[in-house]
Parts: structure tokens; sequence; C-alpha cells
């Protein structure tokens, strides 16, 4: 695992555009493994500077991580919408590439269609995560046993909380998502997890820690994965 440690927010943000820039020169059909959140969102903006200055989108094909159940496309909290207002419409992707989980189809066939249209595909080339302060990655939450394939998640309550900030009232969080399994997340190539913000000190700990790799802390488990690179923002995340 290579860690790379940068100074501040906007540092991150950098380092992972050009990462990713570099996939993108090297394969210019790459498959791309998405996440939501706040952590990418300057990756994203970066990533739309670089197309205003001539990157190319129109062969890129992503995959996103997962999707709130019950939320549609057009419903401003959804995944899918969050994806579109914060890149998609900012560069030329062609929307027959872009895939996420729906949050309306019938559940129980839209984990096993999403999963296999990925494994179909060969898998992600390159996968952004972000990091839950709970040590989640996608919505694979702490838990004694893990989902290896895309499944149908219960939100912990330490998630809803967080991810609430988003919503106008707590009640309104989805209680059920669509979620890559770790074993899917594990298809990927290249993995990239940026770590920002607050309370991600102790998560950040197990996964840099090869001496605790957990289920109880989902990605101590990357550290098993044969290409992960780890991108830190010091200042909001004290490594010991
Ligand atoms: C989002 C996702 C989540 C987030 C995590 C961190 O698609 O899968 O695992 O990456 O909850 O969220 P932020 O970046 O908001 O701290």
């Amino acid at each position: 695992m290579k860690v790379i440690y940068t100074k501040n927010y906007e540092e991150l943000s950098k380092k992972a555009c050009e990462l990713v820039v570099e996939q993108i020169n090297e394969k210019k059909n790459s498959v791309l493994g998405l996440a939501t959140g706040s952590t990418p969102l300057g990756l994203y903006e970066e990533l739309i500077k670089e197309h205003e200055k001539g990157l190319d989108f129109s062969e890129i094909v992503t995959y996103n991580l997962d999707e709130y159940i019950g939320l549609s496309k057009d419903n401003d909290q959804s995944y899918n919408y969050f994806m579109n207002e914060h890149l998609f419409k900012h560069v030329n992707i062609n929307m027959n590439n872009i895939n996420i989980p729906s949050g309306t189809n019938e559940p129980e066939e839209e984990i096993v269609d999403y999963e296999n249209k990925l494994r179909k595909i060969g898998g992600v080339d390159l996968q952004i995560l972000g990091l839950g302060s709970n040590g989640h990655i996608a919505f694979n939450e702490p838990s004694e046993e893990l989902n290896a394939k895309t499944s149908i998640v219960n939100l912990t309550e330490s998630t809803i909380k967080a991810n609430s900030r988003f919503f106008e009232k707590e009640s309104d969080v989805p209680t059920k998502a669509i979620s890559m399994g770790m074993g899917t997340i594990f298809t990927a190539k290249k993995i990239i997890i940026l770590i920002s913000g607050k309370n991600k000190e102790e998560a950040t700990e197990y996964l840099l820690n090869s001496n605790k790799i957990s289920t109880n802390w989902p990605v101590s488990l990357l550290q098993l994965h044969q290409d992960t690179t780890v991108i830190i923002d010091e200042s909001s995340v004290e490594v010991k």
C-alpha cells in the first residue's frame, strides 16, 4: 500500500486528480469506480478543470459504489443526482456509459444485475473511495460478517447521523442502500482511497496498521488489495 500525505484538502484533490488523469491518459476507455460524499468533491472539480483544458471523457465508463434505496434519480439527495451535478453534466461523458445502482428498481433484481454487469466487463480499472468515520467503505458497514457482492445493506446509526448533514432532518435519511460488496470493490485493478474530514483518525489507524485487520473496520481489509494508494489530508486527519 502506498501512502501519500498532503498538507491540506486542496493538495489531496490535486494529487488524486493527477492519478486519475494518468489512468485516463494510459487508457482512454478506462472503467472508473466513483464515490459520492464530501471527500471526492475537490477531485471532481479538478477533473472538470482538466476537461476544460482538453481531457476527454467520451470513452470513459463509470460505476458508482452505492445508492440509497427509495430515492429516484431526480431526487436531489440521490447519488445519481449528486454525480450528475458534481461531475457528469460538466464533462463530455457518454450518458450510456454511466452506471449507478437504481434506488427505485426492485432491489433484489438490481443488486444481481449491477454485480453481473460489472463482473462481465472485467471490473473497474481505477476505484476512488472515501472513508466513513466508522471505517465503512461504500456502504459496507462494520460487522462480524461482510458482503462479497453488491447487496442491500442497512445503514448504521452512525452513518445515518453522519449523512443527515445533507438532509433537512435525520428522519429523512434512507435506512437502506444498495452497495458494491467488498469482493466487488476488490476486483478493481487499482484503488485510491481519499481521507479527509472529521473523526477519521481511528478508521485511518485500522487502515495503516498491519496488525489491525478486522471486519469491524471494513477499510482495514484494503491492506490485502494488491494496488491501493491512500491519500491523507493531514490538516483534518491527524495520523499518529
Ligand atoms: C459514498 C460512499 C461512502 C463515503 C463515506 C465518506 O459513495 O460510498 O462510503 O465515501 O461515507 O463520506 P464523506 O466523504 O462525506 O466523509
